[in-house]
């Protein structure tokens, strides 16, 4: 059973060899035949084109087949990562060999693994931007419900590239990385870079994770455990996956060396309300929302009217009763006009004045082309870690702004309405 390896742990650099010769075998069958539903270019067009206009009249039906902005996000990509790894093992004949993993939540392992920084490497891709990394909150921890971590059931048949409702994970820092890096991963047709590969690996991992948290579960919808995705197989010309069993790594025939330490920040009274009172996404209850349209350069100011907003904000409950409930802004139907996925902005909240909070990044990897087609995304960001540490007086409004993540940012996201919610308690 393949292991995946941290990609800077001496244990991987064996592993790193074994990527960078499969690399090279696989760019050099796209060179012989470029429709080789095993090479390099082929790979990944699977997941899309650069500008995610989704598949196209013409092109072979398994072309631009990614998922992003909803529940099938990670399942779609463990089961396209699973299938590249079988294709390295056969190429290279390496019969056990794992994908190793990019792990950038730990600090020391922000920068770019040095193997794919030489230029001589089959991992080297030559279009990085490599912008300086933006400081993104960590949330996906927190998220207590599936679809909060891993995104919403697809709504509409439309939807199956680029849905609607992204989960955490996929916002931060799925989206953060793939910004981070810009170039090839810039762009749907991402997998061209080497590091599109660890990087998904780290984001597979953090799903294997947040499954050991208290309360955490996978959907349990026939449809989300029914649905199958197929790809190219180096053995048998095609494989076909049911979501529902590769669920866990366990079940999916492989492991990771170690799991991220749980986050020590977490409050733990939050975590007991999703483990008693399992919460649904569906029960939040609006307690206010911007007038009208707003964008990163307007920013957005949100009275505060419902009576459950003022128990929330006001409540003189004990810390532990009021870290109990839920807080959640939503910029709703976003959209970004110009710049590219390396565009990102910091959002920061004031309640009632008070200091200014990072509590997410807008990072719109694949909004662009979506906003061209006349598609939206909502956008959620957890406040209630900081509405617990706001002791404000007068909590009658919350104030969003926006900092562009680093230099030269440039495009303006833009969303129908900023609203608030909290959990219903
Ligand atoms: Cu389907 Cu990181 O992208």
């Amino acid at each position: 059973m393949p292991v995946r390896r941290g990609a800077s742990t001496p244990d991987a650099a064996a592993d790193l060899d074994v990527y960078a010769e499969g690399v090279r075998l696989m760019r050099e069958r796209s060179e012989q035949d470029q429709s080789d539903p095993i090479g390099w270019w082929y790979q990944s067009l699977i997941h899309g084109n650069p500008g995610a206009t989704g598949w196209q009249p013409g092109e072979p039906d398994d072309w631009s087949q990614c998922r992003h902005g909803s529940w099938f996000f990670l399942p779609w990509h463990r089961i396209y990562l699973m299938q590249f790894e079988r294709i390295i093992q056969s190429l290279t004949g390496e019969a056990d060999w794992g994908l190793p993993y990019w792990d950038y939540t730990d600090p020391n392992e922000i920068q770019v693994p040095p193997q794919f920084l030489d230029e001589s490497s089959p991992l080297f891709d030559p279009d990085r931007t490599l912008r300086p990394r933006t400081v993104a909150a960590p949330t996906w921890q927190r998220q207590g419900t599936f679809a909060a971590f891993g995104g919403r059931p697809q709504t509409a048949p439309g939807d199956y590239h680029r849905g609607r409702f992204p989960g955490d994970v996929e916002l931060n820092p799925h989206n953060v990385v793939h910004g981070f890096v810009g170039g090839d991963m810039a762009g749907f047709q991402s997998p061209l870079d080497p590091l599109f590969w660890i990087h998904h690996c780290n984001i597979d991992r953090l799903w294997e994770e947040w499954l050991t948290l208290p309360g955490r579960a996978n959907p349990e919808d026939d449809e989300w455990l029914n649905t199958t995705f197929s790809f190219p197989d180096p053995e048998e010309g095609r494989r076909t996956v049911r979501v529902g069993d590769v669920g866990t790594t366990a079940a999916a025939g492989y492991s990771y060396d170690v799991l991220p330490p749980p986050d020590e920040l977490r409050p733990a009274a939050m975590l007991a309300d999703v483990v008693e009172n399992p919460r649904k996404d569906d029960d939040l209850d609006l307690v206010g929302a911007s007038p009208g349209k707003g964008s990163v350069r307007s920013g957005a100011h949100i009275d505060v009217e419902h009576p459950a907003a003022e128990q929330r904000l006001l409540s003189d409950a004990g810390p532990e009763e009021q870290q109990a409930r839920g807080l959640f802004l939503r910029l709703e139907n976003a959209g970004v006009e110009g710049g590219d996925a390396s565009s990102m902005w910091n959002v920061y909240v004031r309640i009632a004045g008070g200091e200014p909070y990072l509590v997410g990044t807008i990072a719109p990897f694949g909004l662009a082309g979506l906003t061209e087609s006349g598609g939206r995304q909502t956008i959620t960001f957890d406040l209630s870690e900081i509405a617990d540490t706001v002791a404000a007086e007068d909590t009658s409004a919350v104030d969003v702004t926006f900092e562009p993540a680093g230099p030269d940012v440039e495009g303006e996201p833009f969303w129908e309405r900023a609203a608030l919610y909290t959990t219903a308690g």
